[in-house]
């Protein structure tokens, strides 16, 4: 099956930084199909040739083992051609019409990999030069808008051209090899499933920390905040993940609906909820490994005194009858103690204690994303000090763990996100994307928390570079009577 993946923005960030790294992943690992072309756009004035030099010059920077060899880049390269266009100038568009031309191909995928403010415009004159194809396909980056309204209204000029089934909507999360493994856990799997409800769950955490700053990225971060960033769609596709109800079969339809169900779940806010479950922080000057730290405020970008938030923490319940009553926390921030992903199962204790326990804690279930890929489960069990006693009330039990690491296992056999991501878009596998209710549900139920954040003039409540966040994220989930992992 040959293709044209036409990559628009095609000298920017995402490309190099992680679509080129990954389509060379693919080449290497013989799974991208043959007889395809990557084609870049961008204002740029570059030769195929430049253009080809420039995307090189970039593996540098990519992680040694991922890098290309003289010789495999030179073949990889063959793939490679560049057109220069300005999306928003309708005179552009022919020389888009007689690239396509010049390549009969089975696919056509545009991935749009630049300002959300052109999806709108590209949609527009895509239908007004007569380009629309139905073996064409759309994949659209994140941030889709920055409300509601804005999502809806790129949706609705995306679908004026795009069936449903033709729109990819990113959400690199879902192509984590983690999150495909919550999913084989939950549903290739009969042990966990019957436990897996409010009867036997005391609460779920999801942590997604990085302990980078905003990088290069400091207008568009100032504009967008940890909350759009990153919880109304990378966090909520998690919650999702670990929520939802099984699917009737593995299909995306199938799928989707179900994480739609949980959205439309999640219990709606009053102002009590947003004032006691909802925290938002901006990191100030510390360290992160050791070396000092400027604080948001003095990052590049940054008005002198945003009231972005960097960090976000809540507390949600999703309103059906396998979790009501389950808290669900979500947090997220910049500049955090370290880097590190993943979804924290806790389930209540045993509901009658012959054992002490050493924690007053029950089981866990640790589904770890990054750094780490892998499983833990930590139980209780009787150490050594225990060999000559019976058992009794009095018999303290050991925390032991059963740890299954998903990088030693499978190794060089795992596909990074991007990689499988790509090469699903490249086969029509819709599975992995986000379906438009899906977002416009994860926007309506942000937004509240948006408006109330408006109307508060406190603003975000600092926290240290490097540290775990504002203290109030701790007092929030305290008040259940739980803690964060690393506080426990
Ligand atoms: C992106 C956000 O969607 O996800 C970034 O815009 C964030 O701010 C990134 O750093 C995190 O992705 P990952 O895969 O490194 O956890």
């Amino acid at each position: 099956m040959s293709f044209d993946l036409i990559l628009f923005g095609g000298t920017g960030d995402l490309v190099w930084r992680k679509l080129m790294p990954a389509l060379f992943q693919a080449f290497r690992h013989g799974s991208l199909p043959e007889g395809g072309r990557i084609v870049g756009v961008a204002r740029d004035d570059l030769s195929d040739e430049a253009y080809r030099a420039l995307i090189k010059s970039r593996f540098d920077q990519v992680e040694l083992a991922k890098r290309p060899t003289e010789e495999e880049f030179a073949r990889f390269a063959a793939l490679l051609f560049y057109l220069r266009m300005d999306l928003s100038n309708a005179s552009d568009y022919p020389r888009l019409a007689s690239t396509l031309q010049e390549h009969a191909a089975d696919t056509v995928v545009m991935y749009l990999a630049t300002a959300p403010a052109l999806f709108t415009v590209f949609c527009e004159q895509m239908a007004a030069a007569g380009l629309k194809r139905p073996n064409m396909r759309v994949v659209l980056e994140k941030p889709l808008g920055h409300s509601l309204a804005s999502n809806r209204a790129i949706n609705a000029s995306v679908r004026q051209v795009f069936d449903e089934k033709q729109i990819f909507r990113i959400d690199h999360y879902l192509g984590k090899p983690s999150v495909q493994n919550l999913f084989a856990l939950r549903f290739g799997n009969a042990l966990f499933e019957p436990l897996w409800r409010r009867e036997n769950i005391a609460n779920i955490q999801i942590t997604i920390a990085e302990d980078i700053g905003i990088e290069k990225r400091g207008a568009f971060y100032d504009d967008t905040g940890a909350l759009r960033d990153m919880v109304q769609n990378h966090a909520l596709q998690l919650l999702c993940a670990v929520a939802m109800e099984p699917p009737i079969n593995a299909h995306a339809d199938a799928i989707r609906d179900e994480k739609l169900k949980v959205l439309r779940s999640l219990k709606p806010w009053t102002p009590e909820t947003l004032r006691q479950h909802v925290v938002r922080g901006q990191y100030g000057a510390g360290s992160v490994d050791g070396a000092p730290v400027v604080g948001y405020r003095l990052e590049a970008g940054v008005r002198d005194a945003s009231q972005t938030e960097t960090f976000v923490a809540l507390r949600c319940e999703i309103a059906n009858w396998r979790w009501a009553g389950v808290p669900f926390y979500i947090r997220t921030g910049k500049r955090l103690a370290g880097r590190s992903a993943y979804i924290e199962v806790n389930f209540r204790p045993a509901p009658h204690a012959i054992y002490k326990s050493p924690t007053g804690a029950g089981n866990r279930l640790v589904i770890h994303l990054q750094p780490k890929d892998g499983l833990e489960l930590h139980l209780f069990a009787q150490g050594q000090q225990n060999r000559i006693s019976s058992p009794s009330s009095d018999t303290p039990l050991s925390p032991v763990q059963l740890d299954l690491d998903f990088d030693k296992r499978f190794g060089s056999e795992r596909v990074g996100a991007y990689e499988r991501l790509l090469l699903d878009v490249i086969d029509g596998r819709l599975n992995l994307f986000v379906r438009s209710d899906e977002q416009e549900e994860a926007w309506r139920w942000v937004e509240p928390i948006m408006q109330s954040w408006v109307a508060d003039a406190e603003g975000p409540r600092p926290y240290a570079a490097g540290t775990w966040g504002p203290s109030a994220s701790s007092a929030m989930i305290a008040r259940d009577g739980y803690c964060w992992t690393e506080e426990c």
